[in-house]
């Protein structure tokens, strides 16, 4: 199996967030103390992904470039690519095909946040895990109707999923992390779009279901999940984030600690880091978090 890659959508217009996305993107928004593009990011690099294309729209996408670069800051390789107008989450695969030249890949929408304990060493192993075709990850909510629902047997498979539907068959949530074998672009390119004019995620996904098996990870207690679509969910999102790093002092996904502890940058490239964000408490966290490395080391 080919290094598997990774592809992060950060398009659409954020309409469910006016007025706060008339003129920034999204994914740009801040949830806490860090823009929300550094969350999807920071679970690829958990996963041990270090080939990552960003997608957006042609308005955005210099704006992403501007603040991530070449990714080399992180010890990984970023590429962007445009999706020039919204035509559904399935199109980035279409559109990330060249990039993957046939490796398998996981696919993260831009306003998916997600943390759990030992969430990062179960996304290593299913990433180089070549036995499975699709590997999707369901959460439960208390709106599924928001999202693509699955309906999964009592023994743990995954039956089928709906889109949106009115009446949810269960309270599983698809979340937009998606671990793709190489054939997601082929077979994405045979969807048509939906009734609203989408190549729909959900409908690549029922088209693995029906050719062979898709695991599906259910996230029970111990983690979250936050789509940031809504001013609620934005706010919580934010709200969690502040709680849990001031109450354990430690970062919840901090690109350059994730990529230190991985041994993909060295100490001293943190520190140039650091010196770039000047006196925030973002980069003073990044000093303590290079002593506390140090330290560990010795
Ligand atoms: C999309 C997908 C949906 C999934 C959700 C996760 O919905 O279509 O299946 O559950 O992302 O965030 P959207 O946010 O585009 O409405």
């Amino acid at each position: 199996m080919k290094q598997r890659k990774g592809i992060i959508l950060a398009g659409g217009s954020g309409t469910r967030l006016y007025p706060m996305t008339n003129v920034v993107s999204k994914q740009l928004l801040p949830v806490f103390d860090k823009p929300m593009i550094y969350y999807p990011l920071s679970t690829l690099m958990l996963a041990g992904i270090r080939e990552i294309l960003i997608i957006s729209t042609p308005e955005d996408l210099p704006r992403f470039e501007n603040l991530l670069d070449t990714g080399a800051q992180w010890g990984v390789e970023i590429q962007y690519a445009v999706q020039p107008s919204p035509d559904g989450i399935a199109q980035a695969l279409i559109i990330g095909a060249e990039f993957l030249s046939g490796a398998p890949c996981a696919l993260i929408l831009g306003d998916n946040i997600f943390h759990g304990s030992g969430f990062g060493v179960k996304l290593q192993e299913i990433s180089v895990d070549s036995t499975r075709d699709l590997t999707l990850f369901a959460c439960q909510v208390h709106d599924p109707e928001r999202y693509g629902v699955a309906e999964i047997s009592r023994d743990g498979r995954l039956l089928g999923i709906e889109e949106k539907p009115s009446q949810p068959k269960s309270s599983y949530a698809v979340t937009g992390l998606y671990f793709y074998d190489e054939q997601a672009p082929k077979l994405a390119n045979e969807l048509t779009p939906s009734a609203r004019g989408e190549l729909e995620i959900t409908a690549l996904n029922n088209m693995y279901l029906s050719r062979s098996s898709v695991h599906v990870e259910r996230l029970d207690r111990g983690h979250v999940w936050f789509d940031t679509g809504t001013p609620e969910s934005l706010s919580e999102a934010a709200q969690y984030v502040q709680a849990i790093e001031h109450r354990q002092g430690v970062k919840i996904h901090c690109p350059e600690e994730i990529s230190l502890h991985k041994g993909w940058i060295q100490p001293e490239e943190v520190i140039e880091q650091a010196k770039l964000f000047k006196n925030s408490v973002y980069g003073r966290y990044l000093v303590k978090v290079v002593e506390d490395f140090r330290r560990d080391v010795d």
